[in-house]
C-alpha cells in the first residue's frame, strides 16, 4: 500500500481544510511522465544504469521545479509517492557511479522531505501484490524475488542511515492502523 496510505493521508489532510498535494515519482508533470513512459514501459533500450539515473534525474528535476517548490511556497503540504531515496536504493544498489551521480545531480534540485515513510513488509507479499496488479510498468518487478530482498535491505539501511527523516512503518498490519500511524507522525511535525 503506498497509493491506500497517500489517499489516506491527503484525505486527511482535506478534511481539515489544509491545502495539500499529492504527486508522484517518476512523474507529476507532462515531462516527467514522458520519461517515466521511456523508463517503465519500454523495456527495448537497454539503458546502462548510469543512463537510467540520469533520466530519472531528469524527470525528478522537472517535477521539483515545476510542481514542488511552487505548491512549498505556496504554504502547500506536499504528499509524494517516492523521492529521491528510491534512486539511491534502484539504481544506487547496482553501481556506485550511479549513486555518486544521482547525489551530485541532487544537489542542484536541492530539497528534502521534511518526513518520509518506509512501509516495510516481506518481499514475497510486496512482489505478489505488485505483480498482480499486472501493469504495463513492470520493469523492476521482473527482477525477480533475490532482487526485491536486496531491494529491502537496502531501503532500511538508507532509513537506519537519515533515521531522522525516515521513518519505519510496519506494513503488516491493516490500512488503517498503518494510516494512524502516519497521520500521528505527520500531524506531529506539522504543529
Ligand atoms: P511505482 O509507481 O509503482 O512506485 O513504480 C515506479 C518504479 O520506478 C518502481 O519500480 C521503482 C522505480 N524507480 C526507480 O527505479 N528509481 C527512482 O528514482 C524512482 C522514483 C522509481
Amino acid at each position: 500500500g503506498k497509493s491506500t496510505q497517500i489517499d489516506l493521508l491527503t484525505k486527511h489532510f482535506t478534511k481539515r481544510r489544509k491545502s495539500v498535494i499529492k504527486t508522484e515519482e517518476p512523474g507529476g508533470t507532462a515531462g516527467s511522465n514522458e520519461i517515466r513512459k521511456i523508463l517503465l514501459r519500454e523495456n527495448n533500450f537497454q539503458w546502462s544504469v548510469e543512463t537510467e539515473t540520469l533520466l530519472f534525474m531528469a524527470a525528478r528535476s522537472d517535477h521539483v521545479e515545476k510542481v514542488i517548490k511552487p505548491a512549498i511556497k505556496d504554504n502547500k503540504i506536499v504528499i509524494c509517492d517516492r523521492f529521491m531515496d528510491s534512486t539511491l536504493v534502484y539504481q544506487g544498489m547496482r553501481s556506485p557511479k550511479a549513486k555518486q551521480l544521482s547525489l551530485t545531480l541532487f544537489e542542484l534540485i536541492a530539497i528534502n522531505p521534511d518526513i518520509t515513510f518506509l512501509i516495510d513488509m516481506e518481499p514475497e507479499i510486496a512482489l505478489n501484490r505488485a505483480l498482480s496488479r499486472s501493469t504495463e510498468e513492470d520493469r523492476f518487478e521482473n527482477y525477480g524475488i533475490s532482487f526485491q530482498r536486496q531491494l529491502r535491505q537496502n531501503f532500511l539501511d538508507v532509513a537506519n542511515k537519515h533515521s531522522d527523516r525516515i521513518k519505519i512503518i510496519d506494513g503488516k498490519r491493516s490500512p488503517q492502523q498503518v494510516a494512524a500511524q502516519i497521520i500521528d507522525c505527520v500531524e506531529t511535525l506539522v504543529k
